[in-house]
């Protein structure tokens, strides 16, 4: 069983994005600027925003980050639009969850579709099912490229997705099953009323599980030869971090296996950067 390395692959990226930055610095005199909004202060969001900064440091982009109150929406709202057209931010996220109650729907709605880092805008999530799309959300990005960069062919293949969620399952489910480069795959996509996931786990080729519940998923439900990406990340009572699927006897069953942590983690926040670093060379390019 081959182990898909997400951090050595992402730790490529960034070094080729952080030879970017620096180009548009010496050009330009300015570096992209990357906005983040969050809203309370569970530890888990904490870690991933802390996560994000240092990584987007590291290459050199300029990091605005606010964390907010989990009790006044509309600072969140006065924040979001306060980004929208701030000068320095060429691309900017709002940490999900948001606080319980709070209207998500709303409030990605008004962020500025072309600063939209995450593609979480309705409009750039539409554009995803018209083939003609630019800008991915980061955690369906790099499930792709990591696929890509260990060629394991999409194209024809059953691809099965746990979790229909805006973040992972429903944008990766376009992306895998569009008509371009990456996608053509066979899609179907489970969530919690689909009665006895295993009928269509078995026939999976790839299997991607989002759905955060720890080792939900067992190695003997696996078709010989297949492949696992996990992108759960969850915490156990002892502060282990662990993954959707179990990993134990998965190496006799699996081809390939994105490990929980240093699979899929590292490449969202990858593709992140990617993603404003393109936000940026657009907003320079058009105003030239
Ligand atoms: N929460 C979990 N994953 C993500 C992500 O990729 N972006 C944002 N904004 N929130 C998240």
């Amino acid at each position: 069983m081959k182990r898909l390395d997400g951090k050595r692959f992402a730790g490529i990226i960034l070094n080729d994005l952080a030879r970017r930055v620096e180009h548009w610095r010496q050009i330009k005199g300015r570096v992209p600027g990357l906005g983040i909004l969050r809203a309370g202060d569970d530890p888990a969001g904490r870690m991933y925003v802390e996560n994000k900064i240092k990584r987007a440091e590291q290459i050199g982009l300029k990091v605005f980050y606010r964390n907010l109150s989990e009790n006044d929406e509309q600072a969140l709202v006065r924040a979001v639009e306060d980004f929208n057209g701030h000068p320095d931010i060429d691309g900017f996220i709002v940490q999900l969850p948001l606080p319980a109650g709070w209207n998500t729907r709303s409030i990605l709605e008004k962020i500025d579709p072309a600063k939209d880092a995450d593609g979480f805008h309705p409009l750039n999530l539409g554009r995803l099912l018209t083939d003609d799309f630019d800008l991915m959300p980061a955690t369906p990005a790099g499930i792709s490229e990591l696929l890509r960069h260990y060629k394991i062919p999409v194209a024809g293949k059953h691809v099965v997705i746990a979790g229909r969620s805006r973040i992972v399952g429903r944008p990766l489910a376009a992306v895998l099953a569009g008509r371009h480069p990456g996608g053509n795959a066979t899609v179907t996509l489970l969530h919690s009323h689909t009665p006895e996931p295993e009928e269509y786990i078995h026939r999976a080729d790839i299997f991607v599980s989002a759905v955060g519940i720890p080792h939900r998923w067992k190695a003997e439900m696996f078709k010989p030869g297949a492949v696992a990406v996990d992108v759960g990340i969850n915490t156990l009572p002892g502060g282990k971090i662990t993954g959707d699927i179990d990993p134990q006897g998965l190496e006799k069953v699996l081809s390939a296996y994105t490990p929980v942590p240093g699979g899929v983690g590292p490449m969202t926040v990858a593709m992140l950067l990617r993603n404003t670093l393109y936000l940026f060379e657009k907003r320079v390019a058009g105003k030239e």
